[in-house]
Order: structure tokens, then sequence, then C-alpha cells
């Protein structure tokens, strides 16, 4: 091989910019409602965004180099003595994926588990097909738990898995 040949095995750099999260506003709302209509293809009503706006740290906006890119936003679930979080949306405009906004996201969603001290687990649902989503998900630590045919009323396929992490186990039943 002649010196002036190059072998690139590395991946691509990719393009360096400022990722930071900000609050969900009345202000700001019509971002959020615009940027799910493209990012989801389930449309979401107006108490979801109602109750956006009460969940405090569990929603937020992603600005990459100061353009809203993306969001999250999710709910705790109480049922009995078992506290989840649930990731209602999560998602990133296609231009701007594998540059870590999701992931700045998805650790803000982990930090404010672990801050609360008391989340026994976070889990989302996932369209079967969307192997993107369940790629980065099983990058942190979710395994499929469960999948519900006919989960979604208006989208093909209509089947979803249940992704879920585990951040605390429960005390077992099993006397030594
Ligand atoms: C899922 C989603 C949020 C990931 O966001 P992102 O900003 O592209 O993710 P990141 O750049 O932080 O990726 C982190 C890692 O996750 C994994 N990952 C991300 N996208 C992946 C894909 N399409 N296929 C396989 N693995 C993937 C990779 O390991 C990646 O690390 P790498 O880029 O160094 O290889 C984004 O694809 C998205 O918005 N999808 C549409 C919305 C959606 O389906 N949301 C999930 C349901 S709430």
């Amino acid at each position: 091989m002649s010196n002036d040949q190059e072998i690139v095995t590395s991946k691509p750099l990719k393009p360096k910019g400022r990722t930071e999260l900000g609050d969900v506003t009345p202000h700001n709302i019509k971002q959020l409602k615009k940027l799910n209509s493209v990012v989801f293809p389930v449309s979401y009503n107006d108490k979801f965004y109602k109750d956006v706006l009460e969940v405090g740290e569990l929603a937020k906006l992603a600005f990459y180099n100061d353009i809203v890119v993306g969001a999250v936003c999710c709910r705790i679930d109480q049922i009995e003595d078992t506290r989840r979080l649930y990731i209602m949306t999560l998602g990133c405009l296609a231009p701007y994926r594998r540059l870590a906004i999701g992931t700045v996201m998805l650790e803000h969603v982990l930090k404010c588990c672990e801050k609360d001290g008391n989340i026994d687990n976070v889990y989302l649902h996932v369209q079967v097909s969307n192997e993107g989503a369940i790629g980065f998900y099983k990058r942190f630590g979710f395994e499929i738990i469960e999948t519900k045919k006919q989960y979604y009323k208006h989208i093909e396929p209509a089947d979803a898995h249940v992704l879920q992490k585990t951040l605390r186990h429960k005390n077992s039943d099993i006397c030594v």
C-alpha cells in the first residue's frame, strides 16, 4: 500500500453541536405539539398537553444549537406500592438523530428517577416495527417484557412491545 492511501476504520465524525434541555411552558407548548406531530405516527389530545404542563422536570424540550429538535414527556404511574415512570413520548426530528440527543433526554429521565429514589422501573410502549427505538432503549438496559396485540388503533403494525428497565427489585417473599 502506498503512503497516500488511507484506510478509514472508525465511524465518520458526527458534527459537533450543543444539546440543551429546556422546560415546557404555555409559551412554547405549540412547539412541542408540532414536534410530536412530525415525529410520532399517533396524535396526542389536549388532555395530554394539559398534563404535560403539570409534570415539571418530566417533560422537556431538546434544543440543538438553540433549535427545538426533540422532546420527552413522561408521567408517574402508581398502582398500590409499585411506582413506575412511563415514557409517553421521547423523540427527535429525523435529521438530528444519532447525535446523542435521545441519550441526553433519556439520561435526564433516569436522573429524575434517581433523584426521586422511589421508582421501581421505567417503561414505555413501542411499535413492534420500530427497530431504531428498540435498539436505542436496549442500549440503555431496557428489555422487552411483553408484546401487546392490537395496542394501537390507527396505525400498522398495531402490535406494541413493552420495554422496561428495572431500577430496583422488590424484596422477594422467599424466607431463608
Ligand atoms: C429512538 C430515538 C429517540 C433515538 O434518538 P437519537 O438521538 O437518534 O439516539 P442517540 O443518538 O442518543 O443514540 C444512542 C445510541 O442508541 C442506539 N441507537 C440509536 N438509534 C438507533 C437505531 N436507529 N438503530 C440501532 N441503534 C440505535 C445506538 O447504540 C446509539 O449510539 P451510536 O449512535 O453511538 O451508535 C430516535 O430514533 C427517534 O426520535 N425515533 C422516533 C421516535 C420514537 O420512535 N421514539 C421511541 C418511542 S417513545
